[in-house]
């Protein structure tokens, strides 16, 4: 398995595993919005002999400042556990820090994203649509980033 950045001749596949992944295509069209607004600051295929069988994406968040959401990630049905989103997501947060990001937030399973470092604790003062255990953050730095409203791309609110 290859981890690496995606690339425009990957889209369709992508698109592909999006809506098979997740039975519909929300979210590919949401990842088809962030890429032409700019607002994708990292994204992953993870590459299984020529074919895309993994994405992650985290986008740019209008607040708090340096801040990134981890959405969506997703494995082809047929590939699924077998580490290929684990090894997405601990890419995706390596190279976050590596470009200092500050702090990465995601919705999603509580359980399955405790694992990476992901807490509701870690979200807790920050203010969201998406408040509840669902929510959920990590520091990649050793300062918090201020306690400010978490606001997603308006093509979240699309989805
Ligand atoms: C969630 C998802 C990305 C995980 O990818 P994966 O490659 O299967 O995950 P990994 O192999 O790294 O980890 C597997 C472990 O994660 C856990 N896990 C996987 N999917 C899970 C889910 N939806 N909820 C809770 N735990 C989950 C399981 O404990 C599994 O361990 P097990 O095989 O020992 O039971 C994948 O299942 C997927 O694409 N699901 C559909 C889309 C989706 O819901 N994406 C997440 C929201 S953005």
């Amino acid at each position: 398995m290859n981890i690496r950045n995606e690339q425009a001749g990957d889209y369709v596949a992508i698109r592909r595993l999006l809506t098979e992944a997740f039975g519909g295509d929300g979210e590919a069209k949401l990842v088809d919005s962030l890429r032409a607004d700019g607002d994708i600051a990292i994204a992953l295929v993870a590459d299984i002999e020529g074919e895309v069988a993994g994405y992650a994406a985290l986008s740019v968040l209008k607040s708090p400042p340096r801040s990134l959401a981890l959405a969506p990630v997703a494995v082809a049905p047929a590939q699924q556990r077998q580490g290929v989103g684990s090894a997405l997501i601990e890419e995706t947060l390596r190279r976050a820090r590596a470009a200092e990001g500050g702090m990465v937030f995601v919705v999603g399973d509580p359980e399955y994203y405790a694992r990476f470092g992901f807490s509701a604790d870690a979200a807790r003062s920050f203010d969201s649509l998406y408040a509840g255990e669902h929510f959920m953050a990590i520091a990649l730095t050793e300062t918090p980033a201020p306690a400010a409203p978490v606001l997603y791309s308006r093509r979240f609110a699309e989805l």
